[in-house]
């Protein structure tokens, strides 16, 4: 697949699994991260494997940033077809302490930044008449609330009718579909993954582990991919179970409890 795929935030954890993915399925792969050193380190290792890649600096909540960052990677690496909206940031406060500042960060990081690549992408993509594919990253906590989170769950909920919204304006040339992961150890969930927190969520997603970012860049390339042709404005769930369990605790059933 030699075109070019733009993974936002893929200098870190599902993006730099996507970034790799995308790069071993033979995309030119450019990485747009606000933090450059990482986007850098990303892009670096994919060219040492022989792949064409780009590190751009931008923050993604900016228009201005995203216009030319995919101005420039569109000068250096080609015209974009595929964009994987990875980026994200959480803020973990109750809803009654969450400043102005930090509602708007994560809103405008996780919902308002994948609006303004997917239309950047898709204006330059519909008046070249090419046909493309969009992915945007969304979360279990679109669906299912959990305290400390109130910003973070109404953007992801968003960025899952976004999904649907576009879809439907963008058919038939832009295809855009939303992965949903679940619990997944990266950088940005490290630090709550303690022993106990851990065990407690094993015991509570079906398939019995957290998830990895392989697994996620695996279904993300797949939606990105001629074989996921006939599927438009659909989150598919990549969580262990999780999302499906009605188990009550300390009365499981099930044959493997
Ligand atoms: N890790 C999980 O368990 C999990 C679960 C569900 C959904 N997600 C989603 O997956 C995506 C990736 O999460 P992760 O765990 O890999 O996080 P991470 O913190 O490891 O990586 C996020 C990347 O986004 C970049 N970024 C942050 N703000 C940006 C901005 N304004 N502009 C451009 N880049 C920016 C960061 O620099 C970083 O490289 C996020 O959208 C997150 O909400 C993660």
């Amino acid at each position: 697949m030699d075109t070019v795929a733009l993974v936002t935030g893929g200098g870190s954890g599902i993006g730099e699994a996507i970034a790799h993915h995308l790069a071993g399925e033979g995309y030119r792969v450019a990485i747009v991260d606000v933090a450059l050193e990482s986007a850098e380190r990303v892009a670096a290792s994919l060219r040492g494997t022989g792949r064409l890649a780009l590190a751009v600096q931008g923050d993604i909540s900016r228009s201005s940033d995203v216009h030319a960052a995919v101005e420039r990677v569109e000068r250096e690496l080609g015209p974009v077809r595929h964009l994987v909206n990875n980026a994200g940031v959480v803020v973990q406060r109750m809803a009654v302490d969450l400043t102005d500042e930090e509602w708007a960060r994560v809103v405008g990081v996780d919902l308002t930044g994948a609006f303004y690549m997917s239309r950047e992408v898709a204006r330059r993509l519909l008046a070249r008449g090419e046909q493309g594919a969009i992915v945007n990253i969304s979360s279990v906590l679109a669906r299912v609330a959990r305290p400390l989170n109130s910003a973070y769950c109404a953007s992801k909920a968003g960025v899952e009718g976004l999904t649907r919204a576009l879809a439907l304006e963008f058919a038939p040339k832009i295809r855009v579909n939303a992965v949903s992961p679940g619990h997944i150890l990266t950088t940005l969930t490290r630090p709550m993954f303690t022993p106990p927190i851990t065990a407690a969520f094993n015991a509570r997603i079906p398939l019995g582990e957290l998830g990895q970012p392989p697994w996620i860049a695996s279904v993300v390339a797949f939606l990105l991919s001629e074989a996921a042709r006939y599927i438009t404005g659909q989150v598919v769930e990549v969580d262990g179970g999780y999302n499906i369990n009605g188990n009550l605790p300390g009365l499981e059933f099930g044959p493997n409890r």
